[in-house]
């Protein structure tokens, strides 16, 4: 399985650098606007080394090259920071240097912005200096970051740091999870979930200092929050905001937030020497595997950093090596492999902090989660195929698809720049040089600029900003965009015909999750399935799968999960498999015995505790529809009908907005079965379009559902069928061609 994965992602990676010939002519104009060539100090000139070589001079006899001797014996220099006392590793970051500084700069300005090299003590130690001076007294010191596992780990390690319990006086929030209490002093959260504090509470009266971390991932969540935070600041004279940069974005930022100073963080890097391959890879994931092999066999001790796109290209890394090392035998060195990406327990993603076993080597496998928001010390090397997985709008599918991209010149700096914390390191980066010149943009795209905007707009409206063009945004989306989001909005009847909020979707915007799942749930109250759709909703939003799927059992645990498949698709499997935990006692024995994951199951039924709080606030009851599932199926048409479609004769299903091919996931409870139309909840790429949660539905739903979204065809056609009427339908989704600024102007009012 793995080896056909990785053939089928080769191809996949051979198309991606023939489209990005393509996407020249944007890249061009991105140039323009993004500012100054990229000049990338750490690419050394004249030094003729390639990546590709190392691989390249492997011969049958590398297991017996000499170096790996020296593995064994590089003891000393591995894991020499953990053998410090906790103070003596706080006060050797370069952070520590510009304590009085910084508390000097925060004490006399309210806005300052901070800049400073990855793993410089930014996210770890601002937080504990301005706690140490007192400014956790009146309020709490509040940080937030672009990604979860960031937020957990970072909180885990200060709490450590100043020697209390999660939860205590150091504490985190992330959706649906809250370790905070109210001895919090120093509060960690997704920038998603100082959002939705903003919204509830546009003062933020319960913080004294905000810290926008790592601003220069530009998060659509933390692009907004500059706008936010920038009006709360002039309400709230007492309140200092700080923000972090790792890049050099630090004068644009400076200039947004009305000349703010700008305080430096002096770096403490080694020279990194950079290798790029002679020729592009064909596969980078296997080159990327092979060049890991060939650093652990022959280069001197330090670990290994490899950047991958994601979970499931990680998880077939790590076991490949796993393979590759066993094979080796017990007279190799030991590698430990380490994957660590979004999704990852916070227990599994912590042992990427360990050092390595004596005498060995650890390998960490990581998402761009490791370029800056996680500091891994003892790297020596990194492997850098050059991709990464971001959502973009689709233009096509009309919404937000995750796709693998190129990443930018500064991403690869940035990962190049990984391998020189601990010593002088070496990157060894899977393209061409003149692809890095001519093929990659300087920097990336801010997501504001490249997703779909429903999620932030509603949430801006419900806050009361109608005037979105106006709006103090550091880089604004572009119009097009703003106006998709506000047309889905429309359709979803969160606007009214005038761009307002509705009561709908004011209450949308209080569920934290995506406006269609939010409304399929609040519709659900009066179609009498609430208890059932609360269920569904919270198993969806807690987590990526409930099944366990076992390499050595797969066709057992299918087994077993066949028995929960309904009939009507996976939503109600979904509901299955939670009514099915619930009537066998919430037991772990049943779980395993089913092959399903009970921390799963948990975590579902926490999140959907915190649904019914939510309900209940709303006064939206909480009624069961019994057997008459039929009624679920409808509730989640009414907020996923764009996500609708239909059977090809040919071969899977079209799309009913734009007729794009999409196909039934296998491992849907309706693979290989008849539905006609069908909803997805998303759509998953890897070879093709993949629906994924799809449930079958009639196609008169859609009709009820969205009204203005959707029209019955030929109405005036007599002749036909109510039955052929109903199937033929039409999107209207061009409802407003010709009449954009129609809305904005309805805004500007
Ligand atoms: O935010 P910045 O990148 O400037 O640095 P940081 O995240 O505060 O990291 C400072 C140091 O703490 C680094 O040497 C990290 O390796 C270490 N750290 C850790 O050991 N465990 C964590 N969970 C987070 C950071
Ligand atoms: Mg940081």
């Amino acid at each position: 399985r793995a080896a056909m994965q990785g053939d089928v992602l080769a191809k996949e990676r051979r198309d991606l650098r023939q489209s990005e010939a393509q996407d020249k002519a944007a890249q061009e104009a991105a140039k323009t606007d993004l500012g100054q060539e990229w000049n990338d100090p750490m690419v050394q000139a004249g030094d003729r080394r390639f990546a590709s070589d190392l691989r390249q001079t492997r011969g049958q006899k590398s297991l017996e090259l000499p170096e790996w001797k020296k593995i064994a014996s590089g003891k000393g220099e591995l894991g020499k920071r953990t053998n410090m006392s906790i103070k003596d590793q706080r006060e050797s970051l370069p952070a520590f240097k510009m304590r009085k500084q910084f508390l000097d700069a925060v004490k006399e300005y309210q806005l300052l912005i901070v800049v400073g090299d990855t793993g410089s003590g930014k996210t770890t130690q601002l937080t504990q200096y301005l706690a140490e001076a007192g400014y956790g007294n009146q309020g709490m010191i509040g940080c937030t970051q672009p990604r979860r596992v960031a937020a957990m780990s970072v909180a885990a390690r200060v709490s450590d740091e100043v020697g209390c319990r999660i939860g205590e006086e150091v504490g985190y929030t992330i959706r649906f999870e809250d370790k905070t209490s109210d001895k919090t002093r120093i509060k960690y959260m997704t920038d998603g979930i100082m959002q939705r504090e903003i919204l509830l509470d546009p003062e933020l009266s319960k913080y004294s200092v905000i810290m926008l971390d790592e601003a220069h991932e530009r998060t659509i969540a933390t692009d907004v929050l500059f706008g936010l935070l920038k009006k709360t600041l002039k309400r709230r004279p007492d309140m200092k905001l700080i923000v972090t940069s790792a890049t050099l974005d630090a004068e644009k930022f400076s200039a947004y937030f009305n000349e703010c100073p700008i305080l430096t963080i002096p770096g403490r890097t080694y020279p990194v020497e950079i290798m790029y391959s002679r020729e592009p890879e064909s596969d980078y994931l296997d080159a990327a595997l092979t060049t890991v092999m060939q650093i652990h066999l022959t280069e001197p001790p330090g670990d290994i950093l490899l950047f991958l796109t994601g979970k499931e290209e990680i998880d077939t890394s790590a076991e490949i090596i796993f393979e590759r090392m066993k094979a080796l035998g017990p007279s190799v060195p030991e590698l430990v492999v380490l994957p660590i990406y979004g999704a990852l327990p916070s227990e599994i993603a912590s042992k990427i902090f360990e050092p390595p076993p004596p005498g060995g080597r650890k390998v960490v496998i990581a998402t761009n989660i490791a370029e800056t928001s996680i500091t891994i010390d003892g790297i020596y090397f990194v492997v850098d195929p050059g991709f990464v997985k971001q959502t973009a709008y689709d233009a096509k599918l009309g919404m937000d698809r995750l796709q693998v991209t190129p990443i930018s010149q500064a991403q690869a700096k940035q990962r190049a720049g990984r391998a020189g914390r601990t010593g002088p390191g070496k990157c060894f980066r899977l393209y061409t040089e003149s692809a890095f010149q001519s093929e990659m943009l300087p920097t990336t795209i801010p997501e504001i600029q490249r997703q779909n905007l429903a999620n932030t707009i509603l949430m801006l409206k419900a806050m009361g900003i109608n005037d979105l063009l106006g709006f103090d945004f550091m880089d604004p989306p572009p119009t097009n965009t703003m106006l998709t989001a506000l047309e889905e909005l429309y359709a979803l009847s969160a606007l009214d015909d005038e761009g307002l909020l509705t009561r709908l979707g004011r209450r949308m915007a209080d569920f934290p999750m995506e406006p269609a799942l939010a409304k399929s749930l609040i519709m659900s109250v009066e179609l009498g399935c609430s208890d059932e759709m609360l269920s569904i909703v919270a198993m969806i939003s807690a987590v990526q799968t409930v099944f366990h799927r076992p390499k050595e059992k797969q066709q057992v645990a299918d087994q077993k999960k066949a028995r929960f498949h309904d009939p009507a698709g996976d939503h109600l499997t979904l509901l299955n498999v939670y009514n099915g935990w619930k009537g066998a006692g919430r037991s772990d024995p049943w779980c395993f015995e089913n092959f399903i994951q009970p921390r799963s199951m948990k975590r579902g039924e926490d999140v959907r505790k915190q649904l019914v709080q939510i309900l209940e606030r709303h006064r939206l009851k909480i009624v069961s529809c019994g057997r008459d599932t039929m009624r679920v199926r409808q509730a989640l048409c009414s907020g996923f009908f764009r996500n609708s479609a239909r059977k090809d004769p040919q071969e899977g299903y079209k799309t009913l907005v734009e007729g794009t091919p999409v196909y039934m996931h296998p491992s849907s409870a309706l693979f290989g079965k008849a539905a006609e139309h069908v909803i997805y909840h998303s759509l998953v790429e890897t070879t093709r379009e993949y629906m994924h949660n799809v449930t079958a539905i009639e196609p008169k739903w859609l009709v009820e559902a969205a009204p203005t979204f959707f029209k019955v065809a030929g109405k005036d056609g007599m002749g036909m069928s109510k039955r052929k009427k109903d199937e033929r339908i039409q999107p209207l989704h061009n409802r407003f061609a010709g009449e954009d600024d129609w809305r904005l102007s309805a805004q500007r009012r």
